[in-house]
């Protein structure tokens, strides 16, 4: 793999992204990684990423000079390109110009980084506050900027590039470029990770672990479970079974497309347990957001333990499949002291103590890769590009007591706001777009000749990379108005729909 460290950026995933959508396969290591360590996965390249620190705070995470001597491509970003300038014997320094944003680079000459096909200055993104003023021995300085004497730089013969600005944002726009050309140029790796390799690979791997066993998956209707299941079930076949189950929360439909839809693509065995009174009991009185989401977790743990015991009476599952996601595994690897802010529950999230061997093919991939292995696998787009949907559902978007009619009540006025959005084709644009029920508030209006006394719905329409940081969506005015118009008049206990116009942080997507 192509190793991108992490120096406690927010960047190092993606940087690893951007490996990947160059074809070449790569993965995050922390910066704590001894040579030893690193040298023992046997990198094709070594990626150092930005970082939040000074090279001179004391405690600054430093690069090992035994790094260099290991015959591995390097390549330095931001605060990675400072840190292996200072460790091949270059000067950097505190110079008290800081750039921040967008900046003119100033190509000096041309060099594999920098070609000549790029033209000769070019907007980049840009955040330091250090600099490089003089290359190490061997290197010759590629670029400049106005803040950065030293503004990119390369040995080519070593196998040795670095810049000093970010070219894995969307900010640079030709930093993908430069990317790539230090890859398949500089370090010489070949463009092998394609989606169709990636399947041949992990159906090679998932027949390997199970052999002539048996396997189960919890589905949740979402892309990370629906293509984990297709790969599973391209390679071991009938031998996998899926288990839905139907905790009432669902949305309209939703249901009712997982068994069309998923089974019509992949003609895998489907279970559905309906344990709708089950939750709608469990719930009863509970308004407590975090008493929800652990009362939703819990039961369906048991729900699908349940499920399991039945199974096995016809052979031995011994195998569960996770939708596991690459950035969990990064994220979990490192996330110390993170702020628990509410206690997620992933449907595929069960206790370690349900007897399995977890299977789990997506856990080396980021979520592009999975929407493109669906589609390659066969799965339609209604399952491939669907939205984020949380697995307590439509429990945490009811604000106040869980009942039957107050879920019909905010199911139609979902299933309202979802039609709207995909007719007005804005899907794509919005990551996600909640619709939550205020059920203890209600406020006075008019219909007919008649007073209403009826209960607000808000709507959560968010923009987001990854759900980390959202902002509010600005809709168009005339779609605002359809969902309004419609929610009031065909969802009678409704009579105020309301915008939600809150970034993220403060808010956060859902309401609980
Ligand atoms: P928040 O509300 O924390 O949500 O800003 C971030 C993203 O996660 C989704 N979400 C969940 N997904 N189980 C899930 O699988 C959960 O318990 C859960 N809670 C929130 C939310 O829809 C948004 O996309």
């Amino acid at each position: 793999p192509v190793l991108v460290i992490d120096f406690g950026a927010q960047y190092a995933q993606l940087i690893a992204r951007r490996v990947r959508e160059a074809q070449v396969y790569s993965e995050v290591v922390p910066h704590t990684a001894s040579v030893a360590e690193l040298l023992d996965k046997d990198p094709a390249a070594i990626v150092l990423s930005g970082g939040p620190s000074s090279v001179y705070e004391p405690g600054a995470p430093q690069v090992d000079p035994k790094l260099f001597d290991a015959g591995v491509p390097v390549f330095g970003i931001c605060y990675g390109f400072q840190a292996m300038a200072g460790a091949l014997g270059g000067t950097v320094e505190h110079t008290g110009t800081r750039e921040y944003g967008r900046t003119e680079l100033g190509v000096r000459q041309g060099g594999g980084l920098l070609h000549d096909e790029l033209p000769d200055t070019h907007p980049v993104w840009m955040s330091h506050g250090d600099c490089v003023t003089k290359a190490p021995d061997g290197f010759t300085v590629t670029a400049t900027s106005d803040g950065a004497p030293v503004a990119a730089f390369e040995d080519p013969e070593r196998r040795f590039a670095g810049v000093q600005y970010h070219p894995e944002v969307g900010h640079s726009p030709h930093g993908q470029e430069v990317l790539r050309r230090f890859l398949h140029e500089i370090a010489g790796l070949r463009p092998q990770w394609t989606t169709s390799s990636i399947v041949d690979e992990q159906v090679a791997r998932i027949r390997e672990q199970v052999g002539d066993g048996k396997a189960i998956c919890g589905l949740s209707g979402g892309v990370d479970s629906a293509v984990a299941a297709a790969l599973v079930q391209r390679a071991i076949g009938d031998r996998l079974t899926c288990v839905f189950v139907d905790h009432g929360l669902l949305r309209a439909g939703e249901r009712a497309q997982v068994e069309r839809d998923f089974v019509a693509a992949t003609g895998v065995n489907l279970v559905t347990v309906d344990a709708r009174e089950r939750f709608l009991t469990a719930l009863a009185g509970v308004t407590d957001p975090e008493q929800k989401r652990k009362i939703i977790g819990r039961e369906f743990i048991r729900v699908f333990e349940q499920a399991e015991r039945d199974l096995k009476a016809e052979g031995d599952y011994r195998f569960l499949v996770q939708g596991t996601l690459y950035p969990d595994v990064v994220e979990s690897g490192g996330g110390a002291g993170a702020a628990n802010i509410k206690s997620h529950h992933n449907v595929g999230g069960l206790p370690e103590d349900l007897q399995f061997t977890l299977v789990e093919p997506l856990r080396a991939l980021f979520k592009d890769e999975v929407r493109r292995v669906g589609t390659e696998l066969g799965l339609p787009e209604t399952i491939v590009q669907r939205q984020p949907f949380p697995g307590p559902g439509l429990g945490i978007r009811i604000i106040g007591e869980v009942t039957a009619e107050r879920l019909e009540i905010l199911r139609k006025a979902d299933a309202i706001a979802r039609e709207e959005l995909t007719a007005a084709g804005l899907d794509r644009q919005i990551w996600q777009c909640p619709v939550v029920l205020l059920a203890d508030v209600r406020s006075v209006g008019v219909q007919g000749d008649g007073r209403t006394y009826g209960h607000p719905v808000v709507l959560r329409p968010v923009s987001s990379e990854d759900a980390m940081t959202a902002d509010w969506t600005r809709l168009p005015y005339e779609v605002l108005e359809r969902i309004s118009t419609r929610i009031t008049n065909e969802v009678a206990e409704v009579n105020r729909v309301v915008l939600d116009v809150t970034s993220k942080p403060p808010g956060t997507i859902e309401w609980e």
